[in-house]
């Protein structure tokens, strides 16, 4: 395989605007830069060769220079096509990173960054959508064999990996990092929720009180997303597949109905469920003259834009990430940012200060990988929640915020079965 190229990047001039975002975020990643300071002098990922398919924004820039303090060789490329931050790509270049990432590149050029990363013979992968893993058993599996691990950031991945484990087609074992609770409850619901809404601003920058906020999927991210939507005034309404689910949405307030009774009424749409034709042509063809229509689940098949395109007579972008399509029945409808993740692609992606806890557990997950991963069954592994008590606690500690301990008559309270009423 050829070592030959380093990195492509858009631009390496931005690289002084990238480093400066890049210290923005750590000075907003406490407990990333805890195990930095921690594991800088240890290195104990010496020997150690990353490839990592993530989003390369300001955060993930913090992850690869904690990886690489703590002694691993690490090559990265983007997880999609519309998701780089093309200064931090930057940064990472001019400060040495082989990295292959570049804000709107086609599908042809996301694999062959992939394949680029994959160039150095890796023995761990890090995954946000596996599509890089997905890559060595398909395409590369012969590297399958020096492998150690992987670790799975998004939901989506995770299930897409546990069937392949059920299988029996799983060559070397996986951490579902998306599955920790200080990853889970924390990025997907708050970083996914408040993000998504900053995208949407940005690509319309529409008042969001009293319109009809419709989310499909009421699961991590949308909860997320809903909640953040009525804070900020709007009716939500919720559509689900999960009957527990959308009952939790109701009791949360949201009203919910099927997607069919929504199309006509809804201002402002969001997919969030990690399922395909979520929206599809019988939706668009229903909608209001001038409903905004988005996605923030990992693939962008959650809406169907091809039937959407059938039914339209044009299309033209009307701002950045905001492409107006003139439907048959003349109404308009306003696609975001391709119906890519709308948080990643229109806006930076979720706050540093949420990705400082998804990012430790990722830094930990391949550290036990590294250590151990030999020895691990060919499955998806969780990561232990003792793990997820010390992020959260060193999180409060750096919040300034202090908890109650239990007494150690609480502690046998807690497991006493002889006590009654
Ligand atoms: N935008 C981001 O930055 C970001 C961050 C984390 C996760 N994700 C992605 O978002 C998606 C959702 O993740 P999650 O953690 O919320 O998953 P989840 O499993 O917690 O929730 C998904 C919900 O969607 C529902 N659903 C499935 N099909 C549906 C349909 N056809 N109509 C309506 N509801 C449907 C499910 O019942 C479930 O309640 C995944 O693709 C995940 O990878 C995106």
């Amino acid at each position: 395989m050829s070592t030959q190229v380093k990195f492509k990047v858009a631009d390496l001039s931005l690289a002084e605007a990238g480093r400066r975002r890049i210290k923005w975020a750590e000075s907003r990643m406490p407990v990333m830069m805890a195990l930095r300071r921690r594991y800088e002098a240890e290195r104990p990922f010496i020997g150690a060769k990353i490839a990592g398919c993530l989003h390369v924004t300001k955060e993930t820039a913090v992850l690869v220079r904690t990886l690489v303090a703590a002694g691993a060789e690490v090559r990265w490329s983007g997880c999609n096509p519309l998701s780089t931050q093309d200064d931090v790509a930057a940064a990472l270049a001019a400060e040495g990173t082989s990295i292959f990432a570049w804000h709107g590149m086609n599908t042809d050029e996301f694999y062959w960054c992939i394949d680029r990363t994959l160039d150095f013979e890796p023995t761990l992968t890090l995954d946000d959508g596996a599509d890089l893993i997905f890559t060595v058993h398909h395409k590369h599996p012969e590297l399958a064999a020096r492998m150690v691990g992987g670790t799975e950031e998004t939901t989506t991945g995770v299930h897409r990996l546990r069937a392949m484990a059920a299988d029996g087609k799983l060559l070397y074992p996986v951490i579902a990092v998306n599955d920790a609770e200080t990853k889970w409850d924390f990025d997907n619901v708050y970083g996914t929720g408040q993000s998504s809404l900053d995208g949407i601003l940005r690509a319309t920058s529409v008042l969001v009180a009293g319109k009809n906020f419709v989310v499909a999927g009421f699961g991590h991210c949308g909860r997320g997303v809903a909640m953040r939507a009525a804070g900020l005034g709007a009716n939500t309404i919720v559509t689900e597949v999960k009957p527990t689910a959308a009952l939790r949405a109701r009791l949360e307030g949201d009203q919910v109905m099927t997607m069919d009774e929504a199309a006509p009424i809804g201002d402002i749409f969001i997919t969030a469920t990690g399922m395909k034709d979520v929206i599809r042509g019988r939706h668009f063809e229903q909608m209001r003259d001038g409903a905004v229509v988005c996605n923030t689940g990992h693939y962008d098949c959650e809406l169907n834009l091809d039937e959407l395109a059938e039914i339209s007579t044009g299309k033209r972008v009307v701002r950045p990430n905001n492409e107006e399509y003139t439907l048959k029945n003349g109404h308009k409808v306003f696609v975001l940012a391709q119906g890519r993740l709308v948080n990643l692609a229109a806006a930076e992606g979720h706050p540093s200060e949420v990705m400082d806890m998804s990012f430790a557990n990722q830094f930990l997950a391949l550290l036990k990988l590294h250590r151990e991963g030999q020895g691990m069954e060919h499955l998806v592994h969780e990561l232990p929640p003792e793990q997820d008590q010390e992020i959260a606690n060193i999180k409060l500690e750096t919040m300034g915020i202090r908890i109650d301990e239990l007494t150690p008559e609480q502690l046998a309270y807690a497991t006493d079965y002889s006590a009654g009423t």
